[in-house]
């Protein structure tokens, strides 16, 4: 039957997507983002903040990577894309390649991604565009940001975090945004949902924190077609 895991990545990637594929994620229309703070947290080689930047748009990254200095963050960036694409190979039956096409076409953007992030992370970083900082614990103050977004990273390595840290990052994000949290997948590596999603969602509400999920258009990983939502 092989391997159950989808990935078996051997440890939590520095691996990132582009813009584009984050507004297909999240489904977000360009010009409602426009005008808002956003917090992208555990961001990793994204250039979503890049071109948000070029755009004019207000975002933040944050990831425990980016204390490293722009040539090693890079090395790391350039070693773990082969390490995705590698593990990808072995299991390309489990993802939907509409949106990408090809193993070739996602590598493309991979790299692309990785490219425009390492251009700008130098003069980000000194510029407070890129913060060092994990979950749990976030540097920033109460509701600083209206929006904020996690993509692959609470749910997707779930397997290897306690419940309890689970809970307190989805809080802490919420401390820290005004408006709505955004997770995106609901699945861990192996492509089954969060097992304690629904003890998550109770806890969350008996703390005053709503939730919903939303359906995106972008599934690769099998399944993978909603987002879930925080918001007070
Ligand atoms: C797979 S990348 C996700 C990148 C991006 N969000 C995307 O969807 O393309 C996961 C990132 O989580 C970061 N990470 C690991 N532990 C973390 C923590 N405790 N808090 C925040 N980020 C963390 C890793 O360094 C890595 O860059």
């Amino acid at each position: 039957m092989g391997n159950k895991r989808i990935f078996g990545l051997d440890r939590i990637v520095f691996y990132g997507r582009t813009y584009p594929e984050y507004l297909a994620i999240f489904g977000f229309d360009e010009e409602n983002l426009a005008d808002k703070i956003i917090l992208d947290c555990c961001a990793g080689a994204s250039s979503f903040t890049e071109t948000a930047h070029k755009k004019g748009m207000n975002v933040t990254a944050l990831d425990p990577l980016y204390g490293l200095d722009p040539l090693t963050i890079s090395s790391v960036g350039e070693t773990d894309v082969e390490h995705v694409m590698e593990k990808l190979a072995d299991s390309k039956d489990q993802f939907n390649w509409e949106y990408y096409g090809s193993m070739e076409e996602r590598k493309r953007l991979a790299r692309s991604a990785l490219l425009e992030f390492s251009e700008g992370y130098p003069e980000g970083a000194l510029k407070g565009r890129y913060v060092n900082g994990e979950l749990p614990v976030l540097p920033f103050r109460d509701n600083h940001f209206d929006l904020a977004i996690c993509a692959h990273f609470l749910f997707t390595y779930s397997d290897r975090f306690e419940y309890r840290f689970i809970l307190a990052s989805t809080l802490e994000l919420m401390r820290v945004t005004k408006e709505r949290v955004l997770i995106y997948p609901l699945l861990g590596t192996d492509g089954a949902e969060y097992v304690d999603l629904a003890r998550l969602r109770a806890d969350l509400a008996n703390k005053g924190v709503e939730t919903s999920t939303k359906r995106t258009r972008f599934s690769f990983q099998k399944g993978a077609n909603l987002v879930l939502e925080l918001n007070e």
